[in-house]
């Protein structure tokens, strides 16, 4: 089974700060790096690092070609990444001592997609093949709508959560991978257990993976609730920590593996990345994640 992942590609400037900026205070920094990132580059990374075959879709700047030999390293298909006339999306993100971050995200190239771009990818692919996205690119219910009416299963990471997604038609969404957040906007409820009984209301007929940061993670459909603790681990960088989850999950579910040990896995490569500094260098590969969980049970 492919997976088509039509998604963001970011530099991402990591500043490592005391604590995130409030309004008006300036701070100084003594650390900064320049990582390859992006919801929909972390997403493939992570996928094709656990061993699933993944075409990235998306568009870049001319100072952005970092992400074809990127491809190239961790095996993800290449072939539908565009180099266009518009600068490579960014970030700014402040790390603070704590781990957490906070993003600036400058759109760029991610926002370039056109109607005939998108319909040339989709023709490639059919009902057999999964669709991934996340929220930061353009024409996002556009290409929902005809990857639906292709007969592909669609799984949507609606992250950043805003309003640009009431636009899309969610109700076309096989799977969705959220953290508690989103869920809760998505739901207007705040409690996990809320969040998960108002997610199978609006949408019966999908599954969900609700990330809890350190409690966990929760998988839910209309017949299963697999609850999956984290394991625990000294955290330096949350960055991409989800998106390691997003595509452990999928490639898990590509490869038919039973969801409980699709979720450990997930639940060991993302305490891995954050362990370590930075998006897509800190995705584990899937030798070093199956050997960590091995070692837990003995
Ligand atoms: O999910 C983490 C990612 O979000 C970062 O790599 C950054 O590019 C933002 O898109």
């Amino acid at each position: 089974m492919r997976i088509l992942n039509i998604g963001s590609l970011n530099l991402d400037y990591v500043y490592s700060v005391d604590h995130i900026i409030k309004p008006g205070e300036t701070e100084s920094s003594d650390s900064r790096n320049i990582f390859l990132g992006g919801k929909g580059m972390n997403q493939s990374c992570s996928l094709a690092k656990a061993g699933a075959e993944v075409y990235h879709a998306g568009m870049i700047g001319r100072d952005g070609t970092a992400f074809l030999d990127a491809c190239r390293e961790f095996g993800v298909r290449s072939e539908f990444i565009r180099v266009v006339d518009v600068p490579t999306g960014h970030t700014v993100i402040q790390v603070d001592k704590n781990a957490q971050n906070s993003i600036l995200l400058f759109g760029g190239a991610n926002q370039a997609l056109t109607e005939t771009f998108v319909e040339e990818v989709l023709s490639y692919f059919g009902p057999e093949d999964i669709l991934l996205l996340q929220n930061e690119i353009n024409l996002l219910p556009c290409i929902v709508d005809r990857a639906y009416a292709r007969g592909m299963r669609i799984a949507l990471n609606p992250s950043p959560f805003n309003s640009r997604l009431e636009e899309v038609d969610l109700r076309k969404i096989s799977v969705f991978l959220l953290n508690e957040v989103e869920g809760s906007q998505i739901t207007g409820e705040k409690e996990e257990r809320n969040i998960l009984v108002g997610l199978k209301e609006k949408f019966p007929e999908a599954s969900f993976l609700l990330t809890l940061g350190v409690k966990g993670a929760i998988y839910a459909d209309r017949d299963q609730e697999i609850f999956q603790p984290a394991f625990p681990v000294k955290a330096v960088d949350t960055t991409a920590a989800g998106d390691t989850f997003t595509g452990y999950f999928l490639a898990g579910v590509s490869e038919g593996v039973p969801v409980k040990e699709i979720l450990r896995r997930c639940a060991m490569a993302s305490a891995i990345t954050v362990s370590r500094k930075g998006a897509v260098p800190s995705i584990p590969y899937r030798e070093e994640v199956l050997s960590r969980l091995e070692r837990e049970l003995h």
